[in-house]
């Protein structure tokens, strides 16, 4: 949430600063905001809107010269997204400027403080209040800009990652985190990029330092990169080499990062395999978790973390973990869990589920399983990122970045992933029978070449898609490895074009939703052959008898449910723990041709933002 972007070097920073807001832009869009420094003034623009809208403002006022500077994509907290809402925030005597992502969450008490001892404020933020703290606190104390943020961080409550440009120190930016992730480039020239994560500084260096909880940096192009700590403790940073390539950040000639993304799972989910799934000599190794394999066995139980997608793919692991593995499993979502004062023991064991490896509710249930003595194993995209660094060992999904707002490929990655990770734990546990384990990983290492064929069918789905895209409504039923995915199909239609969508178990329709079927309700059932096929065939009566539309998923070659439904959709068969694999595709390229065909933004829709750090 909230994209930051910090540049101090030799280079000019306006073009800079506003190529990094394009590339963070999908982590908030309502309103977007840059300063730069020259010669002792600071010159600000910001106002409502995408980033787009400010480079219109830049422009026809004269791009500001200068080569330090900051810039912020908003996605609003506290406050309506409006110009004076927008960041960078300045203080009272416009010596400072401030970009923050995160929460203040004592801010209120701090701003009757600060009003009392004279500061008036403009806007309704949090971020406003700090920069006007840290001003004061330079005031009163006389002291340097690094030491005013340090004192005024041990001041805050909440979340925070800043960065603050000072007027009267010209060479340094002052950059700090707690709870929002912050990294700097280190770049060739002497120069520095500070970003909330690493997409705008990968065309710059490959050098990075992601601070840690209560880090502040000093980056100045006189004296270097100095890492400090609340405490006033000197830390060492620790530089590491990024493994993103610039490519993966561009759409490649997709018209949406969503469709790039959707059109990447054939890769995605070899790379999530690679190395993994070896079905030649018949094993399966996640090196990330050797060491924690027999923690697994024992376990009493599982519990799986996450939010949104994140969450369903943890359902799918569930089933999985549950029918290989014979261990009980609970899927709890985070901000539930962290609030709710969990029986947790040191026998269990947690897997915490996030793309971006930033969501604040996971990391909070993560500390909390963590601190009662369970044994947490994570399963992220983004590496190096928070989530990663919690837990005790993981696995990466490797589906590479993820920009479209939109869950895809790194739903189908981390049900990859969870598959793998059942299927090593079985194997170790000896619940699961030698041929019925060898035919999995045939039947997996098949995957990445039936999710092409099931996107083959793009132009049957677009068509289905033109039928649809007026409806207001839409159900979701699946039963067993496709409840999930049914959710997952609702989810994805909801977010991107706004339909209402519900996600059921296919049987529970007779307690309640049914009541919802007629003729303009348009019911999507995931229904390949499998255990539960004979069920769902007599749920798909049920609508049909009550003139509901039904559109099936259905394995190729099917007839039955084919003479019955509106329309089909043939995918390639496999086995039953590994439908969600290829029946979500499908849900996804309907999802996101129904929202290019309302004119919907389908990478940036409204109100959302990936990444979502605040609670
Ligand atoms: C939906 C979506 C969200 C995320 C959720 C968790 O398309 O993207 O529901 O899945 O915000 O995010 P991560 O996986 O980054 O923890």
């Amino acid at each position: 949430m909230c994209g930051i972007v910090g540049y101090i070097g030799h280079k000019e920073a306006y073009p800079i600063l506003v190529g990094g807001l394009r590339r963070l832009e999908y982590r908030g869009y309502d309103s977007a905001g840059v300063s730069v420094l020259h010669n002792g003034n600071i010159q600000t623009f910001k106002c409502k809107g995408k980033v787009s809208g400010l480079e219109a403002l830049v422009s026809g006022a004269g791009v500001p010269e200068g080569t330090v500077g900051i810039g912020h994509t908003r996605w609003a907290t506290h406050g309506p997204p409006n110009d004076v809402n927008a960041h960078p925030h300045t203080s009272g005597d416009g010596q400072l400027v401030m970009i923050h992502n995160g929460i203040i969450e004592n801010y209120g008490t701090l701003r009757e403080e600060l009003t009392a001892r004279g500061h008036q404020f403009n806007s309704d933020t949090d971020t406003e209040v700090l920069i006007h703290l840290i001003e004061d606190i330079r005031r009163n104390a006389d002291v340097s800009i690094f030491e005013a943020v340090r004192i005024a961080l041990n001041e805050v409550v909440g979340a925070y990652a800043i960065v603050v440009m000072d007027r009267n120190t010209p060479n340094q930016l002052i950059a700090a985190k707690k709870g929002s992730p912050l990294v700097v480039g280190i770049g060739r020239e002497g120069d520095y990029y500070i970003a909330s994560d690493a997409t705008p500084i990968v065309e710059y260096t490959k050098n990075v330092v992601y601070l840690e909880e209560e880090e502040i940096a000093i980056v100045d192009v006189e004296e270097g990169f100095k890492l400090m700590d609340i405490k006033n403790r000197e830390r060492t940073p620790y530089v590491q080499e990024l493994e993103l390539k610039l490519e993966a950040l561009e759409k490649g000639g997709f018209e949406h990062f969503m469709l790039k993304e959707i059109y990447e799972q054939p890769r995605s989910v070899l790379d999530s395999m690679r190395g993994r799934l070896r079905p030649d000599v018949g094993r399966v190794e996640l090196g990330g978790i050797r060491d924690y394999i027999k923690r697994f066995v024992h376990a009493k139980r599982i519990i799986i973390l996450g939010c949104g997608t994140s969450w369903h793919a943890g359902l799918v692991g569930e089933y999985l973990f549950e029918d290989l593995a014979r261990i009980p499993v609970e899927v709890e979502y985070a901000s539930e869990f962290r609030y709710r004062n969990p029986v947790i023991t040191e026998e269990d064991v947690v897997i915490a589920i996030s793309q971006s490896g930033e969501t604040a509710d996971t990391l909070a249930a993560i500390e909390l399983a963590k601190s009662k003595g369970a044994t947490i194993i994570g399963i992220c995209n983004v590496i190096g990122s928070s989530i990663p660094r919690a837990t005790h060992a993981g696995s990466y999904t490797h589906a590479g970045p993820e920009i479209g707002v939109a869950s895809t490929k790194a739903f189908t990655a981390q049900v990859t992933v969870l598959t793998l990770m059942a299927l090593h734990v079985a194997r170790e546990k000896g619940s699961i029978t030698e041929s019925r384990f060898h035919r999995l990983l045939i039947d997996l290492d098949a995957i990445p070449d039936k999710v092409e064929r099931v996107l083959e069918k793009n132009e049957q789905i677009k068509f289905i898609a033109d039928y649809y895209k007026n409806v207001s409504n839409a159900l979701y039923l699946g039963r067993g490895y496709n409840f999930p995915v049914a959710l997952e199909g609702a989810l994805k239609l909801k977010e991107i074009s706004y339909i209402h969508a519900e996600g059921y178990p296919a049987a529970e329709m007779k307690h309640g939703p049914i009541a919802l079927i007629d003729e303009e309700m348009p019911v999507f059932f995931i229904a390949p052959r499998g255990g539960a096929y004979e069920k769902i065939v007599s749920n798909i009566q049920e609508v049909k008898a009550r003139k509901g539309k039904i559109i099936a998923i259905v394995t190729e070659g099917e007839k039955q449910v084919k003479s019955m439904a509106d329309h089909t959709i043939e995918i390639p068969d496999t086995d039953e723990c590994l439908m969600p694999l290829l029946t979500v595709i499908p849900l996804q390229l309907l999802s996101y041709h129904v929202a290019v065909m309302r004119g919907c933004n389908v990478d940036q829709p409204r109100n959302l933002a990936k990444s979502v750090t605040v609670e």
